[in-house]
């Protein structure tokens, strides 16, 4: 609900458990009051004013001493002002003079959730967000700022995102436009980041506020394995259940950046948005620019009901997904079995061997066009290799459907190997500054998608290939960063545009395939988790984890992913032991407790396992199958660290009559401890029957006391089924 106070000034947006307030003051100054859980009243009477030394007043003050925008909690802040904190927007004008300094115009409410043009953005159902539009002018540059709320009140979601209006003659230039910027009032708060590597991605790092900025971010053109878009700030002492935390996540794939600043008065603020690092954008009159959309939860009670609300919001309100309302097929991916080294009569072995076991779709991993045999060659030619698929892909697809199963694909459009017909006619079609000798990433070159004519030759050679292939997935990857972009297509002056115009190029080619295969899932992926981020999932509904299918390191990549997006958006596969990226052993029921809780598949060479375990994956494969409803739409509950004697997580049924409850010990201890696990989510009322036991089990006593484990071996899984009766 946004409530207008005209009289007062107040601007109030509440949700269900949080209230979000500003005010303008009597400078036009938007002032940010309050954010936290729910309450009433005008909060502005809590912002101090004091004179403070070397923050300098604005002529408006009119030698009020007391009054500076160094010290005033602000909605969005400007720069070159006075305020020395963190900036949200930097303007360059024509004069060379850089700064922003806007104030209050006026502010509407529109009954439906507003768009970004070619970007991601969570979108309202059954007229359930509303809009908040509050304009705010800098007179000196002509420019406004639109900032834009989408309040979704069910959720505890307030996403954000800023469209900057040059109202002048004259082209300026943006070199910084934040998507948010939150000033808290006491900067005693923890900073949780979600940082990592190349096969171990997200991992949480928790710690408390310091002096100056902190800040994460990247530079690689895509959102990262190192840093994810996603920040937590909450009270030193919040934990999965209690104490007010702040999750703000942005919805991009490309560089970004989320700093936090706590200042000289112990007060904290956030921005998030495009990283300004090498960003600029020229805006000519008349035109807009539109930042990414930015999105906030706040809990009054710790992290679990935040990531649960985001879970939601994203499920229902972001991710579009063809496969909507039906069963997802169990899926295997041909990538950890052959590699590069297969042909049809080899594919087709794997598939009915899978297909027998229950398995749906075959995921034709790497290596089946062009003459890419290895990943030095190859990538840009999008027409199959019919000396390892004689006849394409349709006669391909038509022997798996007889196996009833369907064909899934990978794909990586944005990038080209040298070693490539399309690098031999089209070499100024990568990005690279002129004279400066190409740097590799997994021997290719980054594509220019600044330009449509590059997306549309990458297009039709795709559209052209899967004409008559009868598909169902898509994997989208991306294997290398962006380095020192620079386009043929455009001026000096616009080359700081270019890392930004890469990602709304990929948006762009990503929505035509939507548009083109309505029915086709695509799966994104960036060497596994180098961009997984909200912006991606608004058209690639789940996305590849990690490349790290080793499943006692899964458990904490996936752990952390959880902090912000739900289950049924981290592919996550049964892989062959020793782990190829670990060289450790796990055993198969802990492998599939692991990837079940995910968008669940297997990634191994069906066909070589014993009978024994070949009866295992078929019980494995049925009974997803059967609770996959209550892993994807249920509620996530993390019931450990994944650091301590076990991992434990539980999916909930939002009628709380049903819950899987999946655990794996950790390393081995002599003599075990007795340990109880302490369930969350069900109904303290109702009674609930675990797995076939006989006895049945309070939900009160399960939440308490706890249920009683046996001593734990090491890596061994646990999977309960609770039924309420
Ligand atoms: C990336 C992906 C893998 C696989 C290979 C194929 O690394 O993350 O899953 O698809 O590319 O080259």
């Amino acid at each position: 609900m946004i409530i207008l106070d005209h009289n007062t000034g107040l601007i109030t947006l509440h949700t269900r458990r949080t209230t979000y307030q500003m005010k303008a003051d009597q400078h036009g100054v938007l002032l940010h009051t309050y954010y936290g859980s729910r309450i009433r009243g005008d909060l502005s009477r809590l912002i101090p004013y004091a004179d403070r030394g070397f923050s300098p007043n604005p002529d408006e003050a009119a030698g009020d001493r007391t009054y500076s925008l160094d010290v005033l909690p602000q909605e969005y802040s400007g720069s070159g002002n006075g305020d020395y904190r963190l900036s949200s927007l930097a303007l360059e004008l024509p004069d060379g003079s850089c700064g922003a300094d806007f104030r209050y115009t006026d502010c509407i409410i529109i009954h439906d959730k507003y768009e970004l043009d070619g970007l991601p953005a969570f979108f309202g159902i059954s007229d359930e967000a509303e809009t908040l539009v509050i304009t705010l002018e800098d007179t000196v540059a002509q420019v406004s700022v639109q900032l834009l709320y989408g309040v979704f009140e069910a959720y505890d979601l307030i996403t954000r995102a800023v469209r900057v209006v040059n109202h002048g003659d004259r082209t300026i230039r943006i070199l910084q436009a934040a998507s948010l910027c939150l000033d808290l009032p006491s900067a005693d708060l923890d900073l949780i980041t979600f940082d990592g590597r190349h096969t171990y991605e997200r991992v949480p790092h928790r710690a408390p506020l310091r002096p100056g900025v902190q800040s994460v971010g990247s530079l690689r053109g895509i959102s990262s394995h190192q840093h994810n878009p996603f920040v937590v700030l909450c009270a030193p002492d919040a934990g999965e259940d209690h104490a007010l935390c702040y999750g703000a996540m942005l919805l991009y794939s490309g560089n970004f950046q989320a700093a936090v600043e706590r200042n000289q008065f112990d007060t904290a603020r956030l921005t998030l948005g495009i990283h300004p690092d090498g960003f600029t954008w020229n805006l000519a009159p008349g035109e807009t620019f539109c930042t990414p959309e930015a999105a906030l939860i706040c809990s009054p009670d710790g992290f679990g009901p935040m990531s649960r609300n985001f879970h939601r919001a994203i499920r229902d309100c972001l991710i579009r997904d063809p496969w909507a309302g039906r069963p997802k097929p169990v899926l295997v991916n041909s990538w950890e079995t052959t590699y590069f080294d297969f042909d049809d009569s080899k594919l087709l072995a794997l598939a009915k061997e899978s297909a027998a076991l229950g398995v749906e779709l075959f995921v034709l991993d790497d290596g089946w066009f062009g003459h890419r045999n290895d990943d030095r060659g190859g990538l840009g030619d999008w027409w199959t290799n019919e000396s390892k698929l004689p006849g394409g892909l349709a006669p391909f697809s038509r022997k798996l459907r007889e196996l009833g199963m369907s064909l899934g694909l990978w794909i990586e459009p944005e990038c080209v190997s040298e070693d490539s017909a399309l690098y031999a006619a089209h070499p100024d079609w990568v990005l690279n500054p002129p004279g400066r000798p190409y740097v590799r990433g997994r021997d290719q070159l980054v594509l220019d998608f600044t330009r449509k004519e590059v997306r549309d030759a990458v297009f039709g050679m795709l559209r052209k290939t899967l004409d008559g292939v009868d598909l169902a997935y898509l994997k989208w990857d991306m294997n290398r960063c962006l380095t020192a972009p620079w386009s043929a297509a455009l001026p000096p002056e616009r080359q700081g545009e270019v890392s930004h115009r890469y990602v709304l190029g990929v948006y762009e080619l990503l929505e035509r395939f939507r548009k083109t295969w309505p029915n086709v899932l695509i799966e994104g992926c960036a060497g596994g988790g180098g961009r997984f981020d909200a912006g991606m999932l608004y058209y690639t509904p789940q996305i590849w984890c990690s490349d790290n299918t080793d499943a006692i390191d899964r458990l904490t990549i996936q752990y952390g992913t959880s902090f912000a997006y739900p289950p049924c958006t981290m592919g996550a596969h049964v892989a062959s032991v020793p782990s190829c990226h670990t060289d450790r052993w796990a055993s198969l029921a802990v492998r599939g407790t692991v990837a079940m809780s995910g968008a669940f598949g297997y990634e191994l060479d069906l066909g070589a396992l014993s009978p024994e375990e070949k009866a295992e994956v078929a019980q494995q494969v049925a009974e997803y199958k059967a609770v996959q409803d209550l892993i994807r739409n249920g509620d996530y509950y993390r019931l450990s660290r994944p650091d301590g004697p076990y991992t434990a997580w539980a999916n909930v049924s939002r009628n709380q009559r049903e819950a899987l409850v999946s655990l794996v010990a950790g390393p081995a201890v002599a003599a075990p401890p007795f340990l109880f696990l302490k369930l969350q989510g069900l109904d303290p009322k109702l009674q609930y029957r675990i797995n076939d036991e006989p006895e049945l089990w309070p939900g009160d006593i399960l939440m308490q006391a706890g249920y009683p484990l046996p001593l734990l071996r090491e890596h061994t899984a646990i999977r309960l089924h609770l039924t309420a009766e």
